[in-house]
């Protein structure tokens, strides 16, 4: 019949071998790490005397279809193998970092972040007053209409309220975005007896007009310290303490009659700045008798004083930042500063 015809004992053996063969070379390749070790494997695999070659050599002695039939096989297998053994010479080049290893190239710098001078003040914030044994507590951004204003004294339709524009995120259910840390004064008697003394660093939102000293979004650090006998005299000491320990030297503090319905008396503070002018940095007082009413303290028999700083102020005096804007501009050239 046409076509067909036996293939010889020899003919298959050869098939087999030529297959186990490239396996068995491309297994030893993956095994070597080394030039040397290429080039051993090289002669033995593919050289003059290799096996692969003895095979194609002995081809002669197949008949013309074993031969037409065998010699692509051969040829495909040698091909194989010089491929393999170029990808690994690559690979064993590549990875010879001793040698390739260049150390007079200047390197590439990573790029790396720095701390937002907020930030970097407030960690000072919390360590002046945590050296003073003031706790450090925080509270929520989203607040309650009963704790930012009602339980502050601050009842509805008092034109109190219209001093701290108010985003609110539902009306009817009372819920805004805290205007001030002030809150906190009261989240924390209803949770504490006293006498205690905190502070409270977090973020405030007002929707007001901005300028160079004022932003919608701002920080504050609330001071409350509660205790039998807490005087006026005592609210005075821990703020120009604390802000000589800030400065780090004597500034000038001035203590500005003022209101809010939650501190009576109440001052404003100011911090002369480099130009002579003053900044007002913060609210102050003593806690209102009715707020102490409110969370069930007993005003004839404690006191207590509170403060509300403005963070960013305090920012903008130690590092001598003219526009409030800056610390959210998010422009590097500010930020990389510090
Ligand atoms: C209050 O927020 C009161 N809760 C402070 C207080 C606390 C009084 C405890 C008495 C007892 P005031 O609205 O004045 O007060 O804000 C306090 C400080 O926050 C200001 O002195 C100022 O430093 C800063 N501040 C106020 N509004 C802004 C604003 N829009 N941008 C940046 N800082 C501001």
């Amino acid at each position: 019949m046409e076509g067909f015809f036996f293939y010889t004992p020899f003919y298959i053996l050869i098939l087999m071998d030529i297959s186990a063969l490239e396996c068995e070379a491309l297994t030893a390749l993956e095994a070597i790490t080394t030039m040397s070790g290429l080039t051993a494997w090289h002669a033995t695999h593919l050289g003059r005397k290799s096996r692969l070659n003895a095979f194609l050599r002995s081809l002669g002695e197949l008949s013309l279809q074993e031969k037409k039939s065998l010699a692509p096989k051969a040829q495909a297998a040698r091909k194989a193998l010089e491929e393999a053994y170029e990808r690994r010479e690559k690979y064993i080049v590549g990875s010879d970092t001793v040698s390739s290893f260049d150390a007079t190239i200047q390197g590439i710098r990573p790029a790396y972040g720095r701390l937002h001078p907020l930030t970097l003040v407030e960690r000072d914030i919390r360590a002046i007053f945590s050296s003073m044994n003031f706790a450090v507590v925080e509270g929520p951004e989203l607040e309650t209409e009963h704790y930012n204003f009602d339980a502050l004294n601050i009842p509805k339709n008092h034109p109190a309220r219209d001093m701290q524009d108010t985003l609110w995120v539902s009306t009817d259910k009372g819920f805004l975005m805290r205007t001030h840390t002030s809150p906190m004064q009261v989240r924390h008697m209803e949770k504490n007896l006293p006498p205690f003394q905190i502070v409270v660093p977090g973020r405030v939102f007002r929707n007001e007009a901005t300028d160079a000293a004022h932003e919608t979004n701002f920080y504050q650090f609330e001071g409350l310290m509660v205790g039998a006998g807490v005087s006026f005299a005592n609210l005075k000491s821990v703020i120009t303490g604390f802000c000589a320990c800030f400065f780090e030297k004597d500034v000038e503090v001035r203590f500005r009659p003022s209101y809010f319905p939650f501190t009576e008396p109440s001052v404003e503070v100011d911090i002369r700045m480099a130009n002579g002018t003053w900044m007002e940095v913060m609210g102050a007082g003593m806690v209102h008798p009715s707020v102490f009413e409110g969370v069930g303290y007993d005003p004839k028999a404690i006191s207590g004083f509170a403060f509300g700083g403005g963070l960013d102020r305090f920012a903008m005096l130690k590092y001598g930042i003219p526009d409030i804007r800056l610390f959210y501009g998010a422009d590097l050239r500010f930020n990389n500063q510090f």
